[in-house]
């Protein structure tokens, strides 16, 4: 019977609710400096995507220009702010059930990747704790393409060497899912089905899964 051999983990917004410091900080430079207001439905169209992609789909939204100097400073103005918040989390900042979830997917025998496109992953990873819980980490400092793009889950499969079929992505946004299904992988949707209409399958969240229960829904025929 096929078997999954490796779990590929987003991390904002799966592992921690850092997709909600993200939308904070981009919607305080939306409103600081740029002039308008950004919602929570528009920043869906942010997640999995890259910070400098985010800022141009911001102003984009907003009709508004700006020369290459400005763009570079306001993106790292906006990382300021979210390091601010970032720096302030501690391990009980885990997702329901990440913990539970990882340390069964190890006894389980499979294999745990991180597939992020965020620069401050492994920072985020050492203030929760969990920095050890990997087999391979992938994060914007190892990827040229930001999600939907493939890269960076294929990269990780690699590294971890299973091949991309053997794979299950967890997700909560819609580029993420699309990567993860480019990338010839099992989605997991973390969140709203409404919202994650693409995935395989969509939780809540991680609380009492077992990964058994991703080998019946996923890989049997
Ligand atoms: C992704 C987030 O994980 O990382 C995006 O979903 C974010 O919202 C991207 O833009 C890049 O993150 P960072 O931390 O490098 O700005
Ligand atoms: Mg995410």
């Amino acid at each position: 019977m096929a078997e999954p051999k490796a779990f590929l983990f987003d991390l904002d917004g799966v592992i921690v609710d850092t997709a909600h410091f993200h939308y904070q900080a981009w919607r305080r430079l939306a409103n600081e400096k740029l002039g308008f207001d950004i919602s929570e439905a528009f920043n869906e169209s942010l997640k999995g995507v890259s910070r400098t992609e985010s800022l141009d789909r911001i102003l984009a939204h907003g009709n508004v220009t700006l020369d290459a100097a400005t763009k570079d400073a306001y993106a790292t103005l906006k990382n300021d702010w979210y390091v601010e918040l970032i720096n302030k989390m501690i391990p009980d900042d885990i997702l329901p059930g990440v913990t539970e979830f990882l340390e069964k997917t190890r006894s389980a025998g499979i294999k745990i990747g991180l597939g992020s496109v965020s620069k401050n992953a492994k920072p985020i990873l050492e203030r929760i704790g969990i920095l050890n819980a990997f087999d391979a980490i992938i994060d914007g400092t190892k990827i040229t393409k930001g999600k939907p793009d493939p890269e960076v889950f294929l990269k990780g499969a690699q590294e971890l060497g299973v091949s991309p079929e053997e794979c299950v992505v967890f997700e909560d946004a819609v580029a993420g899912i699309e990567a993860g299904q480019r990338a010839g992988m099992k989605t997991v949707g973390i969140g709203q089905p409404e919202i994650l209409t693409k995935a395989d399958i969509v939780l809540a969240n991680l609380n009492n899964l077992q990964p058994a229960d991703l080998q019946k829904a996923l890989f049997q025929p």
